[in-house]
Parts: structure tokens; sequence; C-alpha cells
């Protein structure tokens, strides 16, 4: 069976890492309160000329190094991203360009934090129903541009970076043996818009507009959904959470990674975690997390990993991975 198998992973951070200390020198805020609520101890920052283009680019080659392909053999680039580098055309087409990649597809897929997890859901349907051979799929934010630096709520949460992956139609056995996606599932619910959103746009306000969130109410959303969606994800190939090799969460906050876990029932050495050092990076978190677990060693090829992630909207998903 036709299945899209990971082939390359990579990630690109901004330059500058700022600790909470060195958030205390502009907001009213200490290291304490951070760690203490969310497990954040720093985040990455981008600089004047750092971009979630930019950011998407060097993640993207990072990857195409990694899978040993040129970027001419893509043929479809899917990116996640709430901060576009225009209104409008899509970051995809400027990152296509800057790859020297002049054929396929490349176009942006918005559903905040859980864009990543909308991205490889619609590049893995691509992919399966042959309408692609070759897939980037990008998660890249530069959320700090629109933060409100002056909500200590909010500012401390986040940060910029970016992920990707490159996957590749294989022939593959059917069902969860076979390398690649198995299974994606996603959400969302428009009901809840004003809980986590910016109040700004180019049809409203004319302006990009800063983070409004009801802090409590997305926590309490987040471990239930994110919950619902993991195990709908696993019924669906007949799997337990004790089948998982690795929970990759989309890094919001480490209370929320911690409820979930302790709510689904998987011991904390399963679940991937690395919002301490990059903060909530939206689209851009799990690539991240997956980057770093890949890389340090600890998912293996053949390990069986399920990501997921809620964002505004409310939008949440999972997907299934043999790696
Ligand atoms: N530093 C110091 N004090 C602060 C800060 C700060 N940065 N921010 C708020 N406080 C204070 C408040 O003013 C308040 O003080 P008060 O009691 O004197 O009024 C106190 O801390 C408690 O404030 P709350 O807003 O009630 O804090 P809460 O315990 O709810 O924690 C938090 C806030 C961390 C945002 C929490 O609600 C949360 O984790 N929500 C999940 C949201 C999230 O992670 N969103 C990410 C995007 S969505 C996603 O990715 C899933």
């Amino acid at each position: 069976m036709r299945r899209a198998v990971i082939q390359g992973i990579g990630s690109s951070l901004p330059k500058n890492a700022v600790s909470n200390h060195d958030l205390t020198r502009i907001v009213e805020t200490s290291d304490e309160w951070i760690v203490e609520r969310t497990g954040i101890k720093q985040r990455y920052l981008a600089a004047e000329g750092e971009t979630t283009g930019s950011l998407a680019v060097a993640a993207a080659r990072a990857a195409l190094q990694d899978a040993g392909m040129e970027a001419q053999s893509i043929d479809l680039i899917v990116l996640g991203t709430s901060t576009p580098d225009n209104t409008f055309p899509a970051t995809a087409t400027f990152v296509q360009a800057e790859l020297g990649m002049v054929r396929g597809a490349a176009f942006d897929v918005q559903a905040v934090c859980s864009g990543f997890v909308y991205a490889l859901s619609i590049a893995d349907s691509m992919v399966r129903t042959g309408s692609a051979n070759r897939a980037l799929v990008i998660g890249s934010e530069t959320f700090s541009r629109i933060l409100d630096w002056s909500d200590r709520t909010t500012c401390v949460l986040f940060g910029d970076g970016a992920g990707a992956v490159v996957l590749e139609a294989v022939e593959e056995a059917e069902g969860i043996e076979g390398r690649g996606v198995i299974a994606t599932k996603l959400h969302s619910d428009g009901r809840y818009k004003d809980k986590l959103y910016v109040d700004g746009g180019p049809s409203t306000t004319k302006t990009v507009g800063v983070l409004r969130m009801e802090g409590k109410e997305v926590f309490k959303h987040a471990v239930v959904n994110i919950s619902a969606v993991m195990t709908e994800t696993l019924d669906s190939m007949g799997l337990t959470a004790a089948d998982i090799d690795w929970i990759v969460p989309h890094q919001a906050n480490k209370r929320i990674l911690d409820s979930t876990a302790k709510r689904f029932g998987i011991p904390e050495d399963k679940v991937v975690i690395t919002v301490d050092r990059h903060g909530n990076t939206s689209a851009a978190s799990i690539p991240l997390a997956l980057d770093v677990a890949v890389k340090d060693g600890r998912i293996k090829r053949g390990d069986l990993v399920l990501v997921e992630a809620m964002g505004g909207g409310f939008t949440w998903g999972a997907a299934l991975i043999r790696w």
C-alpha cells in the first residue's frame, strides 16, 4: 500500500536565546512564576531579518539534507503557520523559490498550534492518493511579532522557530506494521474562537493585531480535547497507550503535557518535552521536538510515534506515525 514515509527531518531556531531572567528586564515577571506555571526556562526570539520564511527555509534545507534529497525532487510544500511573512502570497511559495524548486504546489495552512498536524494530514492524503510523491511539511512561526509585550500573561509563553519533515511515497505493509503516517484525526470547534485569537486582520482592522488568550479556558479544553483525539486515533487502529513508543505533543505548557499524560495513562519518560528550552512555538513545536528526539537517539526507525496538538479556533488533532 502507498504510504507517506518520513525520510528526513530538520529544524531551525533564531540566534537569540532569551531566558526568563532576560525577560524580567522588560516584563514584570519572574523565573519562578514562569517555570512553576509553564515549565518554560527560555525561548528563542527572531531578530530583525529572521522571519517565518527564513526559518522555514533553513529547516527545510536541513530536512532535505537529512533525507539525502534535492529540492528539485520535491513536488509539494505544505507550511503550517499563523505568522506568515506577508498576508499573501503564502510563505510556502517564498520557501519554494528560495529552495529553487520550480514545480509542484506550495501553500500555507492556518490552524494555529495545530498547524503542523493539519499540514501533515493534508500532505499525507495528497501523497497517499498520488497527487504528490515527495512533500516538505513545515511548521514555522515568529509569534514574537504578534505578542502584546505589555501583557505578561501571554508574552512570556511563546517563542519562534521552525521544523520540517520530508514525506515520500513508499510501498509499505498495510496497517500498523508499515512505516509512514498510519492515521490522522483533525477537529475544530469555532464556538471557542474568542478564547485564543489575534485582535486584528486584513479584512477587519487592516492591521496585524496581537494575541489575546483566556489562559484558564484554553488549559481546560486542551487537556480534554487532546486526550480525546489521542484515544480516537489509537482506537481507529485498535491500539492502546501501551503500544506507543513516543508521544510528541505540541509544546504549550508543561502542566498541560503532564495532565494529558496522566489522563492518558502514559509514563512521563515516553513524552518528549522541549517546552523548557523552546517555549510555545505554535505550529513549529512538534517538528522541533521531533527533531530533538530523533537527533538525540530516542526516536528510532520503526518506533510508533503519536503527535498531538491543540490551538486557537479551537483546532486540535493527532497523527500516528511508524518512524
Ligand atoms: N509573571 C508573574 N505573574 C503573572 C504573570 C507573569 N508572567 N502572568 C500572570 N501573573 C499573575 C496574574 O496577574 C495573577 O495575579 P493575581 O492573582 O495577583 O491577580 C496570577 O499570576 C495568576 O494569574 P492567572 O492568569 O490566573 O494564572 P494561571 O494560573 O491561569 O496561569 C497560564 C496562566 C500559565 C497562562 C495558564 O492559564 C495556562 O497555562 N494556560 C494554558 C494556555 C496556553 O498554554 N496557551 C498556549 C496557546 S494554546 C496551546 O498551545 C494549547
